[in-house]
C-alpha cells in the first residue's frame, strides 16, 4: 500500500486530471467542512452534494426544492438575495430534529472543492477526527493499492489541522505494518502528528482557521467539537454526487 498526502489546495487542480482508478482517497477539513458532514450524517441527514458554487448549489435547489442548504463564505453563513441558507458550516448546527431524512447541498470555500477534486477516484471518503478509526479500519481491511489522503486547506494555503489528521490517519495505516510505503508528503504529515499528538488541541488552537473560530464568540465551540477523536463509529463515502454513511 502506498500513502501519499496532498498537503494543499494548490495541488488540487493537478489531482482532479490524475487516473486514480484503483485508488481511495480521504479528504479532510477538520474545521470544519468534513466534520460538519459527518455529523450531519449522524444525525440521520440521508446525504450531503458537495457543490463548488454557490450558483451551482442554487440550481440544485431549484430542480429539487426539497433539499436544505448548508455552507460557508469566510467562514459564515450564506445569504443570497436576503435570504439565508438553512446552515452554516457549524457541525453543532446539524441536529437531529434538523437535518433527518434530509438531503443537504454544502457549498464551502475548501472542503467541497477538495471532495470534487477527487472524482476521478475508485472511492472518496470524508474523514474527520470524529470518525478517523472506522475510516482508518475500513482502508485496512480493504487493503487498496493506493490511498491518497487529500488536506483540504484554507483558500489557497496549507491546513495545520487537516495535515494533523492526515498524520493520525497515516500513524494508524502504517503502524505494524511492513508494506506501507509513505510518500515524502506522508512522512512529513506523520512527523507533524507524532510532534503534535501530546497536545493535539494546543497545537491546532495555533493554526490560522482555529485562532479565526476561537475570535466568534458563537463559532469557538466548533473547534474542540471538531477536534474530538472516534466520536461516531462509521464511514463517511461518496457515492454518485453525495457523501452518504457507508452500509
Ligand atoms: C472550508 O470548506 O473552507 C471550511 O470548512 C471553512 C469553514 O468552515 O470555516
Amino acid at each position: 500500500m502506498k500513502i501519499e498526502v496532498i498537503l494543499t489546495p494548490a495541488e488540487l487542480p493537478a489531482l482532479s486530471q490524475r487516473d486514480l482508478g484503483g485508488t481511495a482517497c480521504v479528504v479532510f477539513d477538520v474545521l470544519r467542512a468534513t466534520s460538519a458532514f459527518v455529523t450531519a450524517l449522524r444525525n440521520g441527514a440521508a446525504a450531503i452534494v458537495p457543490a463548488c458554487e454557490i450558483s451551482e448549489a442554487l440550481e440544485i435547489r431549484k430542480q429539487r426544492p426539497e433539499v436544505l442548504l448548508g455552507g460557508e463564505r469566510h467562514g459564515v453563513k450564506i445569504r443570497v438575495d436576503g435570504r439565508d441558507f438553512d446552515f452554516g458550516n457549524s457541525p453543532r448546527e446539524y441536529l437531529p430534529e434538523k437535518v433527518k431524512g434530509k438531503t443537504i447541498v454544502s457549498t464551502t470555500t475548501n472542503g467541497t472543492r477538495a471532495l470534487r477534486a477527487c472524482a476521478r477516484a475508485t472511492m472518496v471518503l470524508a474523514g474527520a477526527f470524529l470518525n478517523l478509526a472506522a475510516t482508518a479500519k475500513f482502508l485496512r481491511d480493504k487493503n487498496f493499492e493506493e490511498i491518497v489522503i487529500v488536506c483540504a486547506g484554507t483558500r489557497e494555503n496549507a491546513a495545520l489541522e487537516d495535515i494533523l489528521a492526515a498524520g493520525a490517519l497515516s500513524a494508524i495505516l502504517s503502524n505494524g505494518k511492513t508494506n506501507v510505503m509513505l510518500s515524502d508528503s506522508a512522512q512529513t504529515a506523520l512527523a507533524a502528528f507524532e510532534y503534535a499528538k501530546r497536545d493535539l488541541p494546543g497545537a491546532v488552537c495555533k493554526s490560522e482557521n482555529a485562532v479565526r473560530l476561537l475570535s466568534i464568540p458563537e463559532l469557538r465551540d466548533d473547534v474542540a467539537f471538531c477536534l474530538q477523536r472516534d466520536a461516531f463509529n462509521f464511514v463517511a463515502a461518496m457515492e454518485g454526487d453525495s457523501v452518504r454513511i457507508l452500509k
